[in-house]
């Protein structure tokens, strides 16, 4: 990026204007070393995971990741992957790094909106966006946001996440199995879906 351009006044009465010129994009921050060491493994070390079973934490909001990462280390976050999985990942987390890995995977760019069969993405966009009205469902974007991004710091970002964490999420708060923070909001919504309807706006989140 050329021209990059920082501008400062000094003093209220001075009048002096600092002018920064740069010509070249700011390295971004490096990852911390741990997300290198360990947590890269499953969620790659942009953020953007190796696997559907595990989610993309790019882009996500920070106060969210803290909050799920404390979760998992105080065992409230307790759904069958939490317990096989991230107890164990959660418990090499040193508390004060805590902030620093969320604040890097929140830095990074989101995973880019995949390419969905389009009918199952046009019944998902219809529950995404308005909800299912003979259920009282509501719609997830009241939320989530029209574009999927999440409202921090209570609403995570959910675009472009994938397919198989989404359903497998739902399933969780579903059957009451995913219990911690302010998940106690998805236990209703998730409770009026089917299946069906799950997969459908999972996959339409995708496209996001
Ligand atoms: C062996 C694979 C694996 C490794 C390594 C791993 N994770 Fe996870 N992570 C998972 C799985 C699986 C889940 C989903 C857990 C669940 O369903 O509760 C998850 C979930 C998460 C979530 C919740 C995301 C969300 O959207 O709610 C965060 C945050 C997270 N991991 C952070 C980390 C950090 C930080 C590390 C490194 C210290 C790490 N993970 C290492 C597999 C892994
Ligand atoms: C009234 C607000 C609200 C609505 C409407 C809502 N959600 Fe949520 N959703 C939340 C909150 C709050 C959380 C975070 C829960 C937590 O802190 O554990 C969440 C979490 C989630 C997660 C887990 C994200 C992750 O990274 O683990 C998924 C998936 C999800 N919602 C999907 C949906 C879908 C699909 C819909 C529409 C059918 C929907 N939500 C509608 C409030 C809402």
């Amino acid at each position: 990026m050329v021209g990059n351009l920082w501008h400062k006044r000094i003093g209220s009465g001075a009048g002096i204007v600092l002018l920064l010129i740069t010509t070249g994009a700011y390295a971004a921050a490096p990852p911390p070393a741990i997300v290198t060491t360990t947590c890269a493994a499953c969620h790659g070390v942009n953020g953007i995971s190796v696997a559907p079973t595990f989610p993309d934490l790019a882009g996500q909001g920070a106060p969210y990741l803290i909050a799920q990462i404390r979760d998992f280390k105080n065992h409230k976050r307790a759904d069958p992957l939490a317990k096989s999985i991230m107890w164990g990942m959660a418990a090499t987390v040193p508390d004060n790094k805590i902030s620093e890995i969320a604040r890097y995977f929140a830095s990074q760019k989101g995973p880019a909106p995949g390419i969905e069969p389009a009918a199952l993405v046009s019944a998902g966009r219809k529950i995404y966006m308005g909800g299912i009205p003979s259920t009282n469902t509501p719609a997830c974007m009241n939320c989530h946001g029209p574009t999927g991004r999440g409202l921090p710091p209570l609403f995570p970002r959910l675009a472009g996440q994938h397919i198989a964490y989404v359903t497998t999420q739902l399933g969780y708060f579903k059957q009451g199995l995913r219990t911690n923070g302010s998940s106690n909001i998805m236990h209703t919504i998730a409770s009026k879906l089917s299946s069906k309807e799950m997969s459908a706006v999972a996959a339409f989140i995708r496209t996001l």
